[in-house]
Parts: C-alpha cells; sequence; structure tokens
C-alpha cells in the first residue's frame, strides 16, 4: 500500500483510534516506509528510555558491551568505581569508533591515533597535541549518555530533556517487585537478525490470538488478561499457570525452585510485558526472559533474548544441566515467532494490502499501535 504524502495527519489514523473492537490495525506503510520509521525514531526512538540491556552484563570493573540503539553505538561499561556509565562509541579526535562487541579494557584506546580514555570517560592520553593550541584534554572526554536502571535492567536516553526513568517507568517497579530483579543473573543472550518491522515482532509477543497456531507444535495456546491498569510507558498481559510456563510441559521435571519470597500475583502465573517502545519480558515463577527489538529500518529489526534466573538458582549443582531444557524451551517457541513475523512483513510490503481489524485477544496489539500515534502525528509534538 503506498502511502499519502501528508503521511503524519492524524486525519488517515482515525480509525486507528477508535476503541479495540471498531478499530482498524494501522497501515501497512507504519510497518515498511522509511518516512514513518524516521519520524519513529527522531519522535520515539531519541525520546524514551531504551533497554540496553542487564548490568550484570558488566559484572567487573573494565568489563564493557556496545550496542547500536537505531544508528547510535553507544558503549556501556562498569569503572574503576564500579559505576555503570554510558558514551558515545566515537573518539573526540577526528571521530572514529571505538570499541565493538564486548570484553574487558583497563582504559579505551582508540584504534587510530591512539587518544586513550579512562573509564569515567576522561582523555588522559593524547600524544602528539602538545603543539596544539589552547587544546585542553579535559574538553574532549568521551561523550556521555544518560543512564539510568531499575533492578539491573539497564536505559539509556539521547533527550537531556527527558523525564528521569522512573517517571517513565511509573508503577511498574512496585508492581513487579516480588520478582527481585535486582538479584538475577543473565545467563544466556542470542542474537536473530530478522526482516520485519519492530512493532510487528512487539505485537506478536503481546498477543495470544496466534499461540494454537503458530506455537501448536510447541508451547500451544495460551489464555491471558488484559493488565488495564497500568501507569508508565508499559503494557502486560497475565497468564494464569500453577508453575512455570519457561521450560515445555514434558520437561517440567527439570523446572527449578521458585524465586525466593514470590508473592501475589507473580506467585500465580506468568506477565508478558511491554516496555515501550520495544522491549518486551515475560517473569514466570522462576525466571525471566526479555526480547528486546533494535530497530535496523523499516522492515529490519534485531532481536535480542536474553534469559535471566535469580543467583541462587544459576549457583545450583544442577544448573547446567536443567537449564537447556529452558533453552530448547525457547529456541522452539522463538523461531516460530520470528518465522511469522518474517511472514508478516512480507506481506505489510504488498502495493495492495489494506488495514485489518482486531479480535478481543488481541488488545495490546491496538495498545501499541496508539502509543506510537501519540507520538509521530502532526497533533503531537
Ligand atoms: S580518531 Fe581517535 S585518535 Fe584519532
Ligand atoms: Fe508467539
Amino acid at each position: 500500500m503506498t502511502h499519502p504524502t501528508d503521511l503524519f495527519d492524524p486525519a488517515h489514523y482515525a480509525r486507528a483510534r477508535l476503541p479495540t473492537l471498531q478499530a482498524e490495525t494501522l497501515p501497512p506503510w507504519c510497518y515498511t516506509s522509511q518516512a514513518f520509521y524516521d519520524r519513529e525514531v527522531e519522535r520515539i526512538f531519541r525520546r524514551s528510555w531504551n533497554f540496553i540491556g542487564r548490568a550484570d552484563e558488566v559484572p567487573k570493573p573494565g568489563d564493557y558491551f556496545t550496542i547500536d540503539l537505531v544508528g547510535e553505538s553507544i558503549v556501556v561499561l562498569r569503572d574503576q568505581g564500579g559505576q555503570v556509565r554510558a558514551f558515545h562509541n566515537i573518539c573526540r579526535h577526528r571521530g572514529t569508533r571505538l570499541l565493538d562487541g564486548a570484553g574487558n579494557r583497563a582504559a579505551i584506546s582508540c584504534p587510530y591515533h591512539a587518544w586513550t580514555y579512562a573509564l569515567d570517560g576522561k582523555l588522559f592520553g593524547s600524544a602528539g597535541m602538545e603543539k596544539t593550541e589552547s587544546f585542553d584534554r579535559a574538553d574532549f572526554g568521551l561523550l556521555p549518555v544518560r543512564l539510568e536502571s531499575w533492578a539491573g535492567f539497564l536505559f539509556a536516553c539521547f533527550d537531556p530533556q527527558a523525564p528521569d526513568l522512573a517517571t517513565y517507568l511509573g508503577d511498574l517497579p512496585q508492581r513487579f517487585q516480588a520478582y527481585s530483579f535486582d538479584d538475577m543473573v543473565c545467563v544466556r543472550r542470542k542474537t536473530y537478525d530478522l526482516a520485519c518491522n519492530w512493532k510487528v515482532y512487539l505485537e506478536n509477543a503481546m498477543e495470544e490470538y496466534h499461540t494454537p497456531t503458530v506455537h501448536r507444535k510447541s508451547i500451544g495456546s495460551q489464555k491471558t488478561t488484559l493488565i488495564d491498569d497500568a501507569v508508565g510507558a508499559w503494557d502486560a498481559i497475565f497468564m494464569p499457570a500453577p508453575r512455570t510456563i519457561a521450560v515445555l510441559a514434558e520437561d517440567s521435571a527439570a523446572a527449578f525452585p521458585e524465586i525466593a519470597g514470590l508473592y501475589g500475583r507473580p506467585a500465580e502465573g506468568t506477565y508478558f510485558t511491554a516496555i515501550y517502545p520495544s522491549t518486551f519480558f515475560a517473569t514466570t515463577q522462576d525466571c525471566m526472559w526479555w526480547l528486546q527489538q533494535l530497530p535496523r529500518g523499516p522492515g529490519r529489526t534485531e532481536i535480542v533474548i536474553g534469559s535471566c534466573f535469580p543467583r541462587t538458582t544459576a549457583a545450583r549443582p544442577d544448573f547446567r544441566a536443567n537449564v537447556e531444557k529452558y533453552y530448547k524451551r525457547w529456541d522452539k517457541s522463538l523461531p516460530e515467532d520470528n518465522l511469522i513475523s518474517e511472514r508478516q512483513q512480507a506481506g505489510l510490503a504488498s502495493a495492495y494490502g489494506r488495514p485489518g481489524r482486531l479480535s478481543w485477544q488481541e488488545p495490546v496489539v491496538h495498545r501499541i499501535a496508539n502509543w506510537v500515534l501519540d507520538r509521530v502525528l502532526n497533533d503531537h509534538k
């Protein structure tokens, strides 16, 4: 479906704005157009708090990883004092990218002319700059990126004016307190490069309607209810279940004990949660896993799945053997979602597509659409 020239005129989206059961889905161009994507980058990803990883992924001073957030490479590291920091991954001399991947460094040395930065970002080595007039190393430290954390989840924000993370997350931290995320460690991270829009993937993760078909040979049908009173940049659905859903029923003997001290509703099932703009995480009785959607363009998304367990669970003698059953479950169900997402994207790219309608089983698909429209249309700033 080709898009109109006045792409951000609210009139094109009036039907997507109606209540879920009267609404249409977003027009297909919202998933395929470069202009729509560029507006999302500008109005959403450059202004929001974006999940970038877990603090336990950089446990020791000098540990770092790099991440690409809508085209901006960021270095996340733990400094000598134990503080986690984020910097733009660019040298202040002539702009070279500094680091790749992940690892441990005592200092950051540029691969071009060897300017060297301390882990707190200060430039301390710049041999050859002695004759440069009024050059003060103090003016050429690494450029920091705003970084804040909640219970071990790290978030970055490019907008200096944006309210703090606690305001952004609203009542999420309080409502998910029982999981003791602070005591969890990420034991595995896996990445997939997919040919789909980031919203396609998030929508899929947040609706149960597809589960009996897409997951009929793995996790099967899931029955959820909408959490309709979320305050903050998140939405969730809850699936009552007496035990963890992170292992397949056939492997239930391998299930780990519940998270210590789990109480209330978290003890009675699984939450599937979207933290806007593009992070999903699932929390069940014994563990948590996240799905990060890192947009790479209108039709391309890098998906990162991280698997987290309480430290006490990860220290169990049977952890190594039994966690394989968890990996088996994720490695079976995730490719099913990946395939259907790419297949949906292929269809959305057709010039003949039209907006569709929504089932009562897709309330969050509608919420995602409206969260995005609230930010990108011309009647909003
Ligand atoms: S560009 Fe980094 S030292 Fe020259
Ligand atoms: Fe799914």
